[in-house]
């Protein structure tokens, strides 16, 4: 399979999953704000790293897809909360308003809750996967979704805005709030094989996890600049509008090019010492990274 249809396969995958959930609404108008945000858009990068992690470490062909589908759900639940007046406060997201643009405020906030709990419930209901590994799966993302994960660095992107940090702050912030979740999916596609994983792997997938979640954050901060919103499909320029720390504004776009550049090849340097294969969908993902236009 080339990697386009890799990428196109586990969309359709994906959202056939996904629009099969929350058939039976207890609260109509929650609902209509989770499957609102949940379908129709997005890269769904995440579900495709789960998928090409599996894949690599050689799991059961579907056993991704329950993981995958969480893992958009905890996505998702942190774009709807990161677009809040609160937080960025942004009415366009993946082409159309934002949730509580859509709904309201108060909605928003709900159905960002309820979506961060069908997560943990989905992955507690796994099929293909013993108890060991679903709550193995459980652990990790809690711990990088969480306190000590995309959560601080969404306090402490927050906290620095209007400031001048230092290229240390601002990568670990970067790898809190972003690469966090993508470490989550480099751990839950890796777990699909239904093994715990050795300490070797574990940290080879930290590094590369890191290294690919910078360069993803990275490149977001470039698009914010270099973009338009039609092909974005969230403002462009918002950033910019609320004093955020970046590394364009640190760095410039050549310096935050360079250092994208530089984390990608970082991160295909673990995929070699992990000895993952060449034609490995995990590699075209590391490329996709940089050259995405969106
Ligand atoms: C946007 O993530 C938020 C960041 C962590 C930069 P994506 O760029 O993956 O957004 P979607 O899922 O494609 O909309
Ligand atoms: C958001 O970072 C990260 C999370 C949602 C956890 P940004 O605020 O840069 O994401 P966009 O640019 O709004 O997608
Ligand atoms: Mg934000
Ligand atoms: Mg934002
Ligand atoms: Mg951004």
């Amino acid at each position: 399979m080339t990697f386009a249809s890799f990428q196109i396969d586990t969309r359709q995958r994906l959202e056939h999953h996904l629009s099969g959930l929350l058939q039976q609404p207890v609260a109509t108008r929650l609902v209509e704000a989770m499957r609102y945000s949940l379908l129709d858009g997005g890269k769904r990068l995440r579900p495709t790293l789960v998928r090409a992690t599996a894949d690599s470490f050689g799991a059961l062909p579907d056993s991704w897809l329950h993981p995958a589908s969480a893992l958009e759900m905890m996505h998702v639940y942190s774009l709807i909360h990161d677009d809040l007046p609160a937080m960025d406060d942004d009415d366009l997201r993946r082409g159309k308003a934002t949730n509580h643009r859509a709904f309201d405020e108060a909605t928003a906030i709900l159905a960002g809750d309820a979506l961060q709990s069908l997560a943990y419930e989905h992955l507690s209901q796994a099929p293909e996967l013993s108890a060991d590994t679903r709550l193995a799966m459980i652990s990790t993302l809690a711990r990088q979704a969480g306190h000590e994960g995309m959560v601080a660095g969404q306090m402490l992107d927050l906290q620095a805005e209007g400031q001048q940090l230092g290229l240390d702050d601002l990568a670990r912030i970067h790898r809190l709030k972003t690469g966090a979740l993508i470490e989550s999916a480099l751990n839950l596609g890796a777990l699909c094989t239904n093994t715990p994983l050795s300490t070797k792997v574990r940290s080879a997938l930290t590094t590369f996890g890191q290294a690919l979640g910078l360069a993803f954050q990275i490149t977001d901060d470039i698009l914010d600049v270099t973009a338009d919103t039609a092909t974005l499909g969230k403002p462009q320029g918002s950033d910019a509008a609320l004093n955020k720390s970046t590394y364009v504004q640190l760095l410039g776009l050549d310096g935050a090019r360079h250092e994208a550049r530089q984390q990608t090849e970082a991160a295909l340097t673990v995929l070699d010492q992990l000895g993952i294969n060449h034609d490995s969908p995990l590699r075209a993902l590391t490329g996709y990274v940089l050259s995405r236009d969106h």
